[in-house]
């Protein structure tokens, strides 16, 4: 196979569990040696898809590749891949040495080999000490580590983690996500990440695919997800973003999106919304500027709420008909702006890049944009 052959194919891919159809007909390219995260609501249908890669459940339509290769018919043992599920078992009679070495056992690997990858899995989670313990002498958190060294010392082309972090605290997380990177990068797998932490997959991850019921909304690298979001559900589900309703008209001013109750607002307004079309306008908190005297373009309002984040104040103002939350980075923050009481008068502005429309309707219409980058 070419160096573009993308690990993983899905053509159509769907599934129904009975009259509910859970995952929308999908055509997705996973690319060799990509970190591929996907993000959503609980029951969006991200482990049904997972499985569906897997061969643990068998789609409704569509088909998979791997590799080049359609597998509809090869069972997931014969499949070059593994899975961690979101709720693992490890057997509970043998040591984590042993939880960990059980597929290059049954795959009689020769033993200098075995004890080598055993041990470098066993590294990479932090448990070569802990070689000899019964999964019932471990913490949940070790537990997940073992069940994570045992989805990759087999060295598969790809792996499926199903929030493989979720039950570690928050600094053996951040250790976790930065080894998992590592080993992905030098070992060469392709990674398919479920994960509720938006920030793992912003972090971690080359693209990412937003799902919403059964549906992917859009699949792009982190940065376009964030900074370039095609629908309110992508902009208000990764990151925090004030979602305006507005309408595009074209009067003396020019084509510019009005919103009632504040008038103009700035905005990058791309020219296929046509006038009269009701839209909402997205602005990151972050992008915001709040200040206690009224400058050109800026909103006047009220604080209705301020609380104190550490690195940031988070502010709501309430301007004409909306509340907007914006951001002032504490070592940007004014004498002037902390003195000032919930109540107090202020002006919101931003720049009109900041200002992203987007279609106003809440059904997300699907972009299928996938293709590896
Ligand atoms: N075997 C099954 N029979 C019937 N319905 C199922 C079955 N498995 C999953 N579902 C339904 O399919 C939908 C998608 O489930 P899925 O487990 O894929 O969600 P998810 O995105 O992984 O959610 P979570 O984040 O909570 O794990 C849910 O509505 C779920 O109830
Ligand atoms: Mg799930």
């Amino acid at each position: 196979m070419t160096q573009t052959t993308p690990a993983v194919r899905l053509r159509g891919i769907t599934k129904s569990f009975g009259s509910n159809l859970v995952v929308e007909p999908l055509d997705l390219e996973i690319g060799r040696n990509e970190f591929f995260s996907i993000l959503g609501p609980s029951g969006c249908g991200k482990t049904t898809l997972m499985r569906m890669i897997t061969g643990f459940e068998t789609p409704s339509g569509g088909s998979v590749e791997l590799d080049g290769k359609t597998v509809d018919r090869v069972p997931t043992r014969q499949r070059d891949l593994n899975m961690l599920f979101q709720s693992y078992a490890l057997f509970p009679h043998l040591s984590v040495y042993e939880n960990v070495a059980f597929e290059l056992r049954v795959r009689k690997t020769a033993k200098a080999e075995l004890d080598t990858r055993v041990r470098e899995a066993l590294a990479l989670v932090r448990l070569e000490d802990f070689a000899k313990r019964k999964p019932s002498e471990l913490s949940g958190g070790q537990r997940q580590r073992v069940a994570l060294a045992r989805a990759v010392v087999g060295r598969p082309a790809v792996v499926l983690l199903d929030e493989p972090l979720g039950a570690l605290d928050q600094k053996l997380r951040k250790e976790m996500q930065f080894e998992l990177k590592r080993l992905q990068k030098e070992v060469g797998i392709t990674f398919i990440y479920v994960t509720h932490d938006q920030e793992e997959a912003l972090t971690m991850s080359d693209r990412i695919a937003v799902m919403s019921h059964g549906r992917v909304l859009q699949v792009a690298s982190p940065t376009e997800i964030y900074d370039a979001p095609i629908s309110k559900f992508v902009a208000g589900f990764i990151g925090s973003c004030n979602l305006i309703d507005g309408v595009v008209t074209d009067d003396n001013g020019g084509r510019r999106v009005v919103v009632p109750g504040l008038g103009p607002v700035p905005a990058t307004l791309p020219d296929d919304f046509a006038t009269g079309t009701p839209v909402a306008l997205g602005v990151r908190p972050e992008r915001t500027t709040l200040t206690d005297q009224p400058s050109e373009g800026a909103f006047e309002g009220v604080i209705s709420e301020r609380v104190f984040l550490g690195d940031e104040w988070t502010y709501h103002v309430r301007a004409g008909d909306q509340t907007l939350t914006v951001r002032v980075p504490s070592g940007e923050m004014s004498a002037a702006l902390a003195s000032l009481p919930e109540g107090g008068r202020v002006w919101v502005s931003w720049p009109a890049a900041a200002g992203r429309v987007l279609p106003a309707d809440a059904t997300d219409a699907p972009v299928l944009n996938g293709s590896p980058a």
